[in-house]
């Protein structure tokens, strides 16, 4: 097994107001801009010279994970994503420990990879998703 670090997603409460920042002063290269059903939010990624990822989310509807993350009053830094190819196997290793998911089986995330989320509370306090990307 390894562990790769996909993305670092940031919760925006308005992803052109975020862009403005991200892409236009700090000089971030934007790769997708794309929304995700299955998570309510319209989420941009952006790449830098080093080929790490940074995503911003924007919730598209009240009772998304990230518009409720908003409505509590915070935002920022929301989840630290890591890439895996073995999704299913990872989800039954940490049910099996006892660490709560809030998806113990893969839904669809951008770009056509699959995601699936750890319950912070079994992490330290860091959401973490876990993300795979399509067989090439
Ligand atoms: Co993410």
């Amino acid at each position: 097994m390894s562990l790769i670090l996909d993305h670092v997603g940031i919760a925006v409460a308005c992803l052109d107001d975020a862009l403005a920042l991200w892409r236009d002063q700090l000089g971030a290269n934007v790769t997708e801009i794309e929304v995700v059903e299955s998570q309510g939010a319209r989420v941009a990624f952006l790449e830098t010279d080093t080929g790490s990822t940074t995503e911003l989310l924007e919730s598209t509807r009240e009772d998304s994970a990230i518009g409720k993350f908003l409505a509590s009053g915070r935002k920022g830094v929301h989840h630290l994503a890591y890439r895996v190819d073995d999704i299913e196997e990872r989800l039954a290793r940490l049910s099996e420990a006892g660490v709560p998911l809030i998806h113990a089986n893969p839904v669809a995330g951008s770009r056509g990879t699959r995601i699936a989320f750890v319950h912070p509370r079994g992490t330290e306090g860091v959401l973490i998703e876990l993300v795979q990307y399509p067989d090439r």
